[in-house]
């Protein structure tokens, strides 16, 4: 088949024809397929059931330290379990007195910080609701929607910057921090990026360490969600897969202050039922605590022992993961086939062949996102919304899509994939024919 830029008009409407008999097809199956759920999948969610057995029975009291000073089932301990501490210090690479482990969702980690500049600034900077001008974010796209959507919520402004397969363009970055003092941080996910799978390049780090702010309160958000989400098999990564360590680079350029990291065990335990964490220097970690403690009275530690237990060190981390990626691998490879196959030819379309994290970033040719998830959605194929992957749930290209592989069945999966196929090649001849 010729690519469909290649095609004569003629050609193009028969080709038309002949993706929306099938899409027919599909139609009249009935089908409730879904690939928006960036969520575990049943079976991962079942390799942490034992997790749940561990502080049971007999040994619960002695477990929980029951009657000792740091008695787990009592108030106390702010700042999460030491071993806790401990084992999230050796996943983020810093120091455990670096770390707090509290709550159950990073995500809420991040709206706290959020919250506390916006009332009572960053290390005695000025509330950001105070500001004369309002506060702005940069926001590499394609992006973590619910990053965006704190930002929405407190009013702050959010700028696009481009979303490189090395990470955030720096060039950009740097020009728009070092020159307004309004930008008060950037959103990361440095490692298998929501939605790329791209991890940052050493460079990238670097530059993001020696960073000049104009405003002395802006801080880079590190969300670290999948800083042990590996997938690919061992020994066939062909790109780059670690990440440099932000704190020690930071530290090296005298910015000490400038970074938060954050990660959470949503997905490697149980999502919702699992433990958040976050990680600064010192200055920022006393200052945080300071304000947590107005919140808190100490977390669930109950839930932090069994992880504790259930997760002992990093290398038992790296062995539940393995045990996950297991699930993982073929659902992305069957993704990554049903689109070759279906659209390489075509030469419309782009995707990401993440080694890790949740997501497939697939871009279509202009205008045609929102069509196909709409022609997705009538053919029962649920799909992220077009445009969720930017702020404002503006995408000014209307061409990218958040694939979603981890949640469904294999062979719903590929279905759904082979759905997607289909309404992408129909939007874009329906673009091309216009
Ligand atoms: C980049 C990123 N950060 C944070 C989260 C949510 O993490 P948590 O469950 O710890 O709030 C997700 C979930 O999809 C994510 O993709």
């Amino acid at each position: 088949m010729k690519a469909y830029t290649e095609l004569t008009h003629e050609e193009l409407a028969l080709e038309l024809a002949s993706e929306q008999e099938r899409y027919r097809d599909y139609l009249a199956r009935d089908l409730k397929l879904n690939m928006a759920r960036g969520k575990p999948s049943p079976e991962q969610l079942d390799l942490s059931l034992p997790l749940l057995d561990l502080v049971l029975g007999d040994r619960a009291a002695e477990l929980l330290h029951a009657g000792a000073a740091d008695d787990y089932r009592n108030y106390g301990g702010l700042t999460g379990l030491p071993a806790l501490r401990e084992l999230f210090g050796a996943l983020l690479e810093v120091p455990a007195s670096n770390v707090i482990v509290g709550g159950n969702a990073s995500l809420s980690l991040m709206y706290n910080l959020i919250a506390l500049a916006m009332t009572h600034g960053v290390l005695g900077s000025t509330p950001w609701v105070s500001l004369e001008r309002k506060p702005a974010f940069l926001c590499p796209v394609p992006g973590y929607d619910r990053h965006f959507s704190i930002c929405e919520f407190f009013g702050i402004e959010m700028i696009p910057v481009p979303l490189l397969p090395t990470g955030p363009d720096m060039y950009t970055v740097e020009t728009l921090v070092t020159t307004d003092e309004r930008i008060k941080g950037i959103w990361c996910v440095p490692r298998f990026s929501n939605p790329t799978g791209c991890v940052y390049s050493d460079e990238t780090v670097e530059r993001f360490a020696n960073l000049k702010p104009a405003a002395r309160d802006f801080r880079i958000y590190w969300d670290n969600a999948y800083a042990v989400h590996e997938f690919a098999q061992p020994g066939q990564a062909s790109d780059k897969t670690t990440l440099l360590n932000l704190k020690n680079a930071c530290d090296r350029a005298g910015n000490h202050n400038l970074w938060y990291q954050f990660t959470s065990t949503s997905k490697i335990t149980f999502a919702g039922g699992g433990i958040a964490a976050m990680a600064s220097s010192e200055e920022n970690i006393e200052s945080i605590t300071s304000a947590l403690s107005m919140q808190t009275i100490g977390p669930d530690k109950i839930n932090q022992q069994r992880h504790a237990l259930f997760l002992p060190d990093l290398a038992a981390v790296h062995e539940h993961m393995a045990k996950q990626a297991a699930f993982l691998r073929p659902r992305f490879a069957a993704v990554l086939r049903v689109l070759e196959a279906g659209l390489a030819e075509t030469g419309i379309g782009e995707w990401t062949t993440p080694q890790g994290g949740y997501f497939i970033s697939f871009n279509g040719p202009p205008r045609t996102a929102k069509r196909t998830v709409e022609l997705a959605a009538q053919a029962g194929v649920v799909l992220t919304p077009a445009g969720a992957t930017y702020p404002y749930g503006r995408d000014p290209r209307d061409s990218n899509i958040r694939i979603a592989p981890s949640y469904p069945a294999l062979e719903e999966l590929e279905l759904a994939a082979e759905v997607l196929v289909t309404c992408v090649r129909i939007a874009a001849l329906e673009q091309l024919i216009q």
